[in-house]
């Protein structure tokens, strides 16, 4: 697969607003595990609107590990995935550490080989982050589970579908289960599912594999198993985080951008806060725009699982407060440490506190410049965001992390009028 060259500090000289069109690619939470649904049919299946990402270079040099052939038109957007026939068992920690999505080929390598020995994924810069749900869950599907010098060996023999109730509605825990039922025999039923457009869209590509899934899109989801998959080309569902991203980048810096090849429908919350908090909404075929000529007005928000805010928007909802007129709460219910970026956003002048899983914001006209530095994906789309609002040039270290989640961002925000550099 191609390499590109990752900036680690770049550059944004504050003062832009962002005016323009910007196109969406696949999302990074989809392709990952639309990457690992390949290898539960031999044979080719070929994925589109693949973002041209890390995160999915990464997940290619897994599958390879696993003995698939890829081949990654990063400029189309197409990756083909060649699976052999018999595929190996063993995820590498090596691998598996460097992106948390790839822990869902635990998933389809049960159901192929009867085995798995997937490295035991680690917390990150948002918080701890448990696995016990898609352990707990392979388990009632009859597989042996157990943790092993860094890594869940899990044995099954045939997978025996179950129901299954999960007591957080967790996305990759949802994901894992259905992979592995899908090929189980007999009848799976999971409670409490994920229903992010994410996961439905990871149940639409395998029930064109030939799977039997009711219930996609909502929180019971059942699986009928059946015998044997087949490959198959699938559009990856757009990103709503990254259209989000510029949906909140328009509010901040009184902009205009619409958004193309974006679902509006994936986006009700954020779209509605943001209309609350004064800007201008449209919804389009294919996508929205967002205009403000005015400061935004502070609104609250809570993070809550799909169809709620989306966690993964709350550095961006936080950004925004930040440079509201007025106060707000912002309040974290899915991640527990998800606010470590609050203290480089202080830096940039917000008056911002945290208080458990509660950050009290109040506005401030402008924040003003000064290095900072990212921990995870959202984090540093949220720091370039504020840079644009700041006085002067801020530098933001460690911003390679943006581009595991964001597509040539910085080409994007330079298109629509931004001042921003790799450097
Ligand atoms: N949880 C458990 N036990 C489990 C699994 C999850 O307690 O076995 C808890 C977690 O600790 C967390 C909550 O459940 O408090 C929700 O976590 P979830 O499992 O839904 O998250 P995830 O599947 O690990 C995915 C995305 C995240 C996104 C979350 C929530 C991928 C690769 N990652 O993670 O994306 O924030 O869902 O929507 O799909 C990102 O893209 O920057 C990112 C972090």
């Amino acid at each position: 697969m191609p390499q590109t060259p990752s900036y680690d500090r770049w550059v944004v000289r504050g003062g832009a607003r962002l005016v323009g069109e910007v196109t969406v690619s696949g999302a990074k939470n989809s392709v990952l595990k639309l990457l690992a649904a390949t290898l539960l049919a031999p044979g080719r299946s070929v994925l589109t609107n693949v973002p041209d990402i890390a995160d999915v270079r990464i997940m290619g040099e897994l599958l390879q590990s696993l003995g698939a052939e890829l081949h990654h038109d990063a400029a189309a957007g197409v990756v083909t995935v060649d699976v052999p026939e018999l595929v190996g068992d063993v995820a590498e920690y090596d691998l598996v550490r460097r992106i948390r999505g790839s822990f869902v080929v635990l998933g389809p390598l049960l159901a192929r080989r009867g085995r798995a020995r997937v490295g035991l994924p680690g917390g990150d810069a948002i918080g701890s982050r448990q696995i016990d749900l898609h352990l707990a869950g392979m388990a009632l599907l009859g597989a042996e589970v157990s943790v092993e010098h860094g890594y869940v060996v899990a044995t099954s023999g045939n997978l025996v579908g179950a129901p299954i109730w999960l007591d957080i509605p967790s996305v990759m825990a949802t994901e894992n289960l259905l992979l592995a039922s899908v090929l189980a025999k007999g009848t799976t039923v999971i409670d409490n599912a994920a229903r992010e457009p994410e996961v439905a869209d990871l149940a639409h590509m395998l029930v064109a594999m030939g799977a039997q899934i009711d219930g996609i899109g909502t929180s019971t989801l059942t699986i009928e198993g059946v015998e044997g998959l087949r490959p198959c080309e699938h559009a990856t569902v757009p990103d709503r985080i990254v259209a989000g991203t510029f949906a909140v980048g328009a509010a901040m810096t009184l902009g205009d951008v619409t958004v193309r090849d974006a679902r509006a429908e994936h986006l009700d919350m954020p779209l509605t806060k943001l209309a609350e908090a004064g800007a201008q909404v449209d919804l389009l075929p294919d996508g929205f725009r967002v205009r403000a000529d005015r400061r935004p007005t502070a609104v609250d928000v809570s993070t809550l699982y799909y169809p709620g805010f989306p966690t993964d928007l709350q550095p961006l909802a936080i950004a925004l407060l930040a440079i509201s007129e007025g106060s707000a709460m912002l309040t974290e219910n899915v991640f527990d440490g998800r606010f470590q970026f609050v203290d480089e956003l202080v830096r940039l002048g917000a008056d911002a506190h945290v208080n458990g899983h509660h950050v009290m914001v109040r506005g401030r006209p402008q924040l003003s410049s000064a290095p900072v530095q990212v921990g995870d994906i959202r984090a540093g789309a949220a720091l370039i965001l504020a840079g644009l609002v700041a006085d002067g040039v801020t530098e933001v270290y460690d911003a390679g992390h943006i581009e595991r989640g964001y597509a040539g961002f910085d080409a994007q925000l330079r298109s629509l009028g931004a001042d921003v550099t790799r450097r």
